[in-house]
């Protein structure tokens, strides 16, 4: 791997996988498939992008939500998946724990609510305010947003089915826009469709079940 040196805060694929296992033995749930889709969308984007590297990219999506291995809660996921990467030094997907949940940089754009205390709200607000997200971030910020537990999907459908179930508040236009300015920001780059290159978004869009001979 190339640039190892940028990667050690990163663990392996191997690694990443079993403990996206064990998190669905300790809160077994959707989020679980959700996290392999959206780590294998930002294995195929990444690898249409010449700057990324897609193993990585399939590392730090299947591990953007492994905060909720702790249970189910709702904002709170992000902070635990930070504190939960970091104590085990890995700090790029404990980085994209918090950030994939803002691509619209304001820590009030989000769905749900902040189920934490006052410090580890103040914690994430500063941590936003100081960072620059970095293409990866904005890549699971992405894959995030068309990542269903059954494959991948039209970003809009995902967008309203996370609405109709949490809810929407004064931040939530802002953030879908940023989300589109980041499928185009990579559609630019990569010169195609995002949906051109990700398997089955057409039948899980519109639920279209293979038919079996
Ligand atoms: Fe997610």
């Amino acid at each position: 791997m190339e640039n190892l040196h940028v990667w050690n805060g990163v663990p392996s694929l191997t690694e990443s996988k079993l403990l996206l296992e064990d998190g669905g033995k300790l809160n077994p749930g959707p989020w679980v498939e959700h996290s392999m889709y959206a780590g294998k969308a930002a294995e195929i984007i990444a690898g249409n992008c010449p700057s990324l590297n897609s193993d990585i990219a399939y590392i730090l999506g299947i591990l953007h939500d492994i905060g909720r291995r702790f249970g189910v809660t709702s904002m709170r996921h992000s902070i635990d998946g930070y504190n939960f990467l970091i104590q085990k030094g890995y700090y790029m997907p404990a980085k994209i724990c918090i950030t994939h949940s803002f691509p619209y940089n304001n820590v009030n754009a989000v769905f749900g609510k902040w189920d934490c205390n006052d410090d580890e709200y103040k914690f994430v607000e500063s941590f936003l305010s100081k960072i620059e997200f970095d293409d990866y971030d904005k890549l699971i910020q992405l894959c995030d947003a068309l990542a269903f537990p059954e494959g991948f999907c039209l970003i809009e459908k995902r967008m309203i089915d996370v609405a109709l179930r949490h809810g929407l508040n004064e931040y939530i236009v802002r953030k879908w826009k940023s989300t589109f300015k980041i499928q185009g920001y990579f559609e630019d780059i990569m010169g195609k469709s995002l949906y051109s290159i990700l398997p089955g978004v057409i039948e899980n869009t519109f639920n279209i079940r293979k038919k079996h001979s």
